[in-house]
């Protein structure tokens, strides 16, 4: 099936690798710019965990937090502290002892995050500089069960709900009218590939919160932001600033390669990206599915909030092409398991390289990094 042009008649749910380790281009690094969103969540999320939360009965046992899809670096230990922090100011919780569980897919490099985390003292004032909490890394899948019945009892996700659990079937059936042709994803599709895409999101929402559901104990707070849209209406426009999105600039490679013999129309027609932003009602169905486990303290839209606290900056394009090139490094698994060789991977990234750098002054005008659309949530288990 596979063949060195990238054509292949299916495409498996592909290993998402976020960059690891904690260079220039890598995750890590990455996600110190998205300091600003968690600003949307950790108010109500306090709120939830100082009013909204019932510690378990017994005074000993300890308190269990997980981050599903917590990828590594500042966002990940920035939010465990958050919450570790958020917890002790609770007369009930002070003297207890705090788990929290970092969750992801196994390629998530979890040997940076295990690296990270500041040095185990079992006490202290709360600093970053020492640990208080204990940690452990969980790999699977969040659209499956990660953890025993009603152990948890705070957990987020953020940054996740986006990625797909599979694709569509029917984006890859040339029969049918959602064949998702000369395209790589949702945005900008045909109605029928968006919806199909949806389709598959709303399953893989509610597979989440069931899961959760079953995970968290009574009392428990799950917080969560992802990317999102106003509502379900017309999911291919999937809301950011047009023309930063860098899908559009994998996009542009495609075609060009295509156009120029290197890859064939079918592998470009055949290749899709699991990811599609869910908006705010299907999150409320999602959540409010029966047996509703979850109630809603806070469920927002945010419209086109900028990701970070100040422009990501640049000395020039030529920067700017070099650092998307590192971050490409989140497809290669991708595109290998579309059958494209390692050779051929290198020539499109550094073709996806040059059109991030001609693409540099739009990106600028729009701001780094760009303006996203988000949904914000604070659920408590009933
Ligand atoms: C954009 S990163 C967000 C990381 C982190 N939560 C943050 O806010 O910086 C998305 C993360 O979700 C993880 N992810 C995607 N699909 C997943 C799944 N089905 N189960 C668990 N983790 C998943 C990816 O591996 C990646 O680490």
């Amino acid at each position: 099936m596979e063949q060195s042009n990238g054509s292949t008649a299916t495409q498996a749910i592909p290993t998402w690798s976020s960059p690891g380790g904690e260079g220039e281009g890598s995750y890590s690094s990455l996600s110190k710019l998205w300091s600003r969103v968690g600003s949307m969540l950790e108010p109500s999320l306090k709120h939830a965990i100082l009013h909204r939360f019932s510690a378990p009965q017994s005074g000993t046992e300890p308190i269990h937090y997980a981050d599903f899809g917590c990828a590594v670096g500042a966002n990940t230990l920035g939010f465990a502290k958050f919450v570790v922090d958020t917890l002790k100011m609770r007369p009930d919780v002070i003297d207890r002892d705090i788990v929290c569980h970092f969750a992801d897919l196994p390629s998530n490099d979890f040997n940076t995050l295990f690296k990270q985390l500041p040095p185990f003292t079992g006490q202290g004032d709360g600093s970053v500089e020492e640990r208080t909490w204990f940690a452990d890394g969980v790999p699977g899948t969040h659209y499956g069960r990660m953890f025993p019945r009603s152990s948890l009892h705070v957990a987020i996700t953020t940054l996740t709900l986006h990625y797909l659990f599979e694709l569509p079937k029917s984006i890859l059936d040339k029969s049918s009218p959602a064949y998702n042709k000369g395209k790589v994803g949702c945005h900008g599709s045909s109605p029928a590939t968006a919806e199909a895409y949806a389709k598959v999101s709303r399953q893989g929402l509610r597979k989440f919160f069931e899961c959760r559901a079953e995970e968290i104990a009574s009392g428990g707070v799950l917080g969560f932001y992802c990317l999102g849209r106003r509502d379900r209406a017309h999911p291919e426009n999937q809301l950011f600033d047009e023309g930063s999105y860098y899908v559009l600039d994998i996009e542009k490679t495609w075609k060009e390669l295509v156009n120029e013999g290197v890859l064939t129309d079918e592998s470009l027609d055949d290749f899709n990206l699991p990811l599609c932003h869910p908006s705010i009602d299907e999150l409320q169905e999602a959540i409010e599915h029966p047996p509703s486990a979850f109630r809603i303290e806070k469920l927002d839209f945010i419209e086109k909030r900028p990701l970070a606290d100040k422009p990501m900056e640049f000395d020039d394009a030529e920067a700017y092409g070099k650092f998307m090139a590192v971050m490409f490094g989140n497809m290669r698994p991708m595109l290998a398991s579309h059958g494209l060789s390692p050779e051929l991977t290198d020539k499109f990234e550094e073709r996806y390289r040059q059109n991030c750098e001609k693409s540099y002054a739009v990106k600028k005008a729009a701001g780094f990094p760009m303006n996203m659309s988000m949904c914000v949530a604070v659920l408590v288990r009933k």
